[in-house]
């Protein structure tokens, strides 16, 4: 019998398919506070290529299109091709997006092709993070930056996260954000920020890092 972590992938795709049609409404505030966070910290230049590597239902996509963000183009990827589908609903025909369906450990994009790379609320769902985020340093530019924003497992939330891993058959691998920081260093990012807050029962981070302008 295949393990948990073998069967993850495909269970954490149809447990967003399933969701899909219900998820902005379900998350709704808790996607706008981790949004606001990433948006303090994020910044695209206008010919900034963009890859955002579990995009979901575009939520952040649609955000820098309605406010008038200029970058040169913007790639939303994800296992669930429900959840994309309603980030395409949302975008609509502006060609400046595109979709992909990769799985975040390995993406058929180019080396050093990417200016800015984004993981959000979506971390804890990778079976193989060593290999996500060795996939985003090659997938940089040198000098581009990644910002990783997902739960934190410390304090109290460990016992939530608990709870959380019982209930859903997603793959849940809840990292602190000292394990986060400590893997991107370890795969030689260079850390620039680091922040912690609570939303509710949550406990989460989002770390900047970026690769060194001499980095391969
Ligand atoms: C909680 S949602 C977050 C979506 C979006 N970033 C947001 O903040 O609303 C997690 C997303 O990660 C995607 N995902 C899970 N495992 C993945 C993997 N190995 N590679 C790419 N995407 C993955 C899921 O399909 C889902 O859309």
């Amino acid at each position: 019998m295949a393990n948990r972590t073998e069967l993850s992938k495909d269970e954490t795709a149809e447990s967003y398919d399933a969701l899909a049609s219900k998820y902005d409404v379900r998350w709704k505030g808790y996607l706008e506070n981790t949004h606001q966070k990433l948006l303090g910290q994020l910044r695209i230049h206008p010919s900034d290529r963009v890859l955002d590597i579990s995009a979901g239902t575009g939520y952040l996509a649609k955000y820098i299109q309605q406010n008038d963000w200029e970058f040169g183009e913007f790639v939303l990827n994800d296992v669930s091709s429900e959840m994309l589908g309603k980030a395409q609903e949302k975008v609509g025909s502006d060609d400046r997006y595109r979709f992909t369906g990769y799985s975040a450990e390995q993406m058929s994009f180019e080396t050093n092709s990417f200016d800015r790379v984004i993981s959000m609320n979506a971390f804890h769902n990778y079976p193989n993070q060593e290999a996500v985020i060795q996939e985003v340093y090659r997938v940089l530019k040198p000098g581009g930056m990644f910002y990783l924003l997902d739960w934190n497992k410390e304090g109290l939330f460990r016992v939530v996260n608990y709870w959380i891993d019982k209930l859903t058959s997603e793959t849940i691998q809840t990292v602190s954000v000292d394990d986060a920081e400590a893997l991107l260093s370890s795969l030689h990012f260079n850390i620039k920020n680091k922040q912690t807050w609570h939303y509710r029962y949550w406990n989460l981070f989002l770390i900047t890092v970026n690769k060194p302008e001499q980095g391969k």
